[in-house]
């Protein structure tokens, strides 16, 4: 039966995002500043996470409603324990055209990631913020070296997870001086590192326009070193506007979430680590699934809630958001909670 779902802006649901734990072992300023997210911070319980046999039964209840590409996030999803065994399961899922997942690569041995592989995860999304040592350091807040992602991603590489993308969120004043040496770094190798603009996400994270670099800028910067021309995008609504280097030396992205908003095209739903189902990455409040689930209500029943939270849904918050210079003032989610 064809239960495919579209929103109030006759936007379909394609793209499921899956966090898979609220922790991770780096401190990020623009995600979980240590001052907010230290020694004493309430971490979500184990019981309180989906079970992977839960977040299956999610799966296959999301597929009828045209759900096609799975991502995995968190915080970070590696730490979660036995990852390798819930792709298997996703792997399973019927419909399932694409799972992917986003991690800062730093638990991402060559055993972890021969046996993601194994599982059926096709390829990964690496989150790198510099290239300088120095500033990548810093950025992570607990002295995390460069080397050891890199060595991360080379694992990632030498395990077939491809094509690798490297994402690099870009702070003005913070790593910024960063853009060019990113983009030399990666020049020549399959990899495809995507610029992203900061955004204002969560509470905790001191947001202000005045450090987002447009996207405009991060590629006349790139451009003067090395001339850039556009490709065309991979599937309509793809976030990323892709370019590639002129002398063939490979592709980059900008993902301009603040200067050019996609809402328009938005078909994600993110669904947090203990079960709770957002429709906007800015969303105040999410729709409990777990309790449904855990309360023992039927296939169909589920189904139904999830159709009638897809329909009713009209977010549009970065194009709301589009004129103001500070982020609105409501109480958001945090990024850790509910994943890149
Ligand atoms: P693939 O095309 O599947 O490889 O992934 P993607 O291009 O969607 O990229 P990814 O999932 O790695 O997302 C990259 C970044 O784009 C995220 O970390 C966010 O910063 C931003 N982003 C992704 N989806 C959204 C969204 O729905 N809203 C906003 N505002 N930003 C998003
Ligand atoms: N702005 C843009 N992207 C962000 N991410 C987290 N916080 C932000 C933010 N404030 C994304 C990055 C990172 C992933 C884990 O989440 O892509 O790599
Ligand atoms: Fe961890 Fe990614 Fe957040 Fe950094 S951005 S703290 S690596 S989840
Ligand atoms: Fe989608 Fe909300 Fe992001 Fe807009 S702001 S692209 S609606 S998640």
């Amino acid at each position: 039966t064809d239960a495919t779902v579209t929103d109030q802006l006759q936007r379909p649901l394609r793209d499921l995002r899956v966090s898979l734990t609220d922790r991770c072992n780096f401190r990020c300023g623009y995600c979980m500043p240590k001052a907010l997210f230290g020694a004493n911070h309430a971490f979500m319980p184990r019981r309180e996470l989906l079970t992977f046999e839960e977040i299956q039964r999610l799966a296959r209840l999301f597929t009828p409603l045209g759900v096609r590409k799975l991502r995995l996030t968190g915080g970070e999803p590696l730490i979660r324990r036995d990852l390798d065994r819930l792709i298997g399961m996703l792997a399973e899922v019927e419909g399932i055209e694409d799972i992917s997942l986003t991690t800062n690569a730093s638990l991402l041995t060559i055993d972890k990631a021969r046996a993601l592989r194994a599982a059926g995860l096709k390829r990964v999304t690496i989150s790198l913020d510099g290239i300088d040592d120095a500033t990548f350091r810093a950025m992570n807040d607990v002295g995390f070296p460069v080397a050891r992602v890199l060595e991360g991603i080379e694992n990632a590489e030498r395990a077939g997870l491809s094509p690798i993308k490297v994402n690099m969120v870009v702070q003005r004043g913070v790593n910024d001086h960063d853009i060019v040496p990113m983009a030399a770094h990666f020049r020549g190798t399959p990899h495809i590192v995507r610029f992203i603009e900061f955004m204002d996400v969560g509470n905790s994270n001191g947001w202000q326009l005045d450090q987002v670099l447009p996207s405009r800028e991060v590629m006349a910067r790139i451009d003067a070193h090395w001339p850039l021309e556009p490709v065309s995008p991979n599937y309509r609504g793809e976030v990323v506007a892709r370019y590639r280097y002129r002398d063939g030396a490979g592709e980059v992205g900008l993902i301009s979430s603040v200067s050019q908003p996609f809402c328009g095209t938005c078909s994600r739903a993110r669904l947090s680590a203990e079960g709770k189902l957002f429709t906007c990455l800015f969303a105040g409040a999410g729709h409990d699934l777990r309790d449904r689930l855990r309360a023992g209500e039927s296939d169909e029943a589920i189904r139904e809630a999830l159709i009638n939270i897809w329909s009713r849904r009209g977010d549009r918050y970065s194009e709301l958001r589009t004129h103001e210079t500070r982020p609105v003032d409501t109480r958001r989610i945090e990024m850790s909670y509910i994943g890149g």
